[in-house]
Order: C-alpha cells, then sequence, then structure tokens
C-alpha cells in the first residue's frame, strides 16, 4: 500500500513556527518515526506553499498512483475553492487533517472549505493527527 502525506503553506516550519501552536518537532524526523511505525506503507512526502503545485501533486497522485492521500492544506484549508475541486476531481481518497484544534481557535479557522469533499477530518491531536489518518487508510484496505 502507498499513501502520500501533502502539507500546505508553511508547514515547512514546523517546529520552528509556533511551537506553543504546533510543537517543536520538524516533519523530517515525524515522517521517519512513521516510516519506521509502519514497514508496510510506501510514504510519499509531499509540501509546498502553493496553491498550484498542491493541485498539481493531487492531479499526479490521484488518478491510482496513491491508495491515499492525507492532505493538511494549512491555511488553503479555508480559502481554496480550487483545491476543493481538486480533491472533487480525483479518484483517490483524501484524508484532511489539523494539527491544532482549529475549532478552538480563531473563528475564521472555524471554516473548511475542503472538508464535505474529503473522506473525513482529523484535528487537534498534534503531529499524531497524521497517523490517524492513515491508520484509517491502513484499516479501509484490510
Ligand atoms: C493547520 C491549521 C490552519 O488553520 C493553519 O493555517 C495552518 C495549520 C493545522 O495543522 O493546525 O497552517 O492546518
Amino acid at each position: 500500500m502507498n499513501i502520500t502525506i501533502i502539507n500546505g503553506p508553511n508547514l515547512n516550519l514546523l517546529g520552528v513556527r509556533e511551537p506553543g501552536i504546533y510543537g517543536s518537532r520538524g516533519f523530517d524526523s515525524y515522517l521517519e518515526e512513521l516510516r519506521k511505525l509502519y514497514p508496510q506503507v510506501d510514504i510519499a512526502y509531499f509540501q509546498s506553499n502553493h496553491e498550484g503545485d498542491i493541485i498539481d501533486k493531487l492531479h499526479e497522485v490521484g488518478f491510482g498512483a496513491t491508495d491515499g492521500v492525507v492532505l493538511n492544506a494549512g491555511a488553503y484549508t479555508h480559502t481554496s475553492l480550487a483545491i476543493a475541486d481538486a480533491i472533487s476531481a480525483i479518484n483517490a481518497p483524501v484524508i484532511e487533517v489539523h494539527i491544532s484544534n482549529v475549532h478552538a481557535r480563531e473563528e475564521v479557522r472555524h471554516h473548511s472549505m475542503i472538508s464535505g469533499v474529503c473522506r473525513g477530518v482529523i484535528a487537534g491531536f498534534g503531529l499524531d493527527s497524521y497517523r490517524l489518518a492513515l491508520e484509517h487508510l491502513l484499516n479501509s484496505r484490510q
């Protein structure tokens, strides 16, 4: 099985960016742990700060190249109809994840443009949100 994790804008700064909200661990080290925890899963990783690049990646992997996408679209979650359309267009299931509990934060973060076209949403569990999404994709394949 292979899954693709896509991180959107500013998530390249995990570990450095607002550690009180997002923690002090960089994503690379977390990804290494995830790959060790799930040796049976081929985990591809892509990060971009650019909306169109995220859409291109969804198109690239979404028609058979991946069994599922774990997507943290960052702030594009709250604004991007274009990413929502890309998720609707592809065949692969997409799980929306957030590190922070967006519902406990500013009101602007309470609305997601993409939740309705994703299989489900996981938010507020820190980096473990990604593992929980992966766990679902794994379970739903067995
Ligand atoms: C985030 C929450 C978003 O509101 C924010 O813009 C991010 C990160 C999260 O993982 O908690 O960049 O998606």
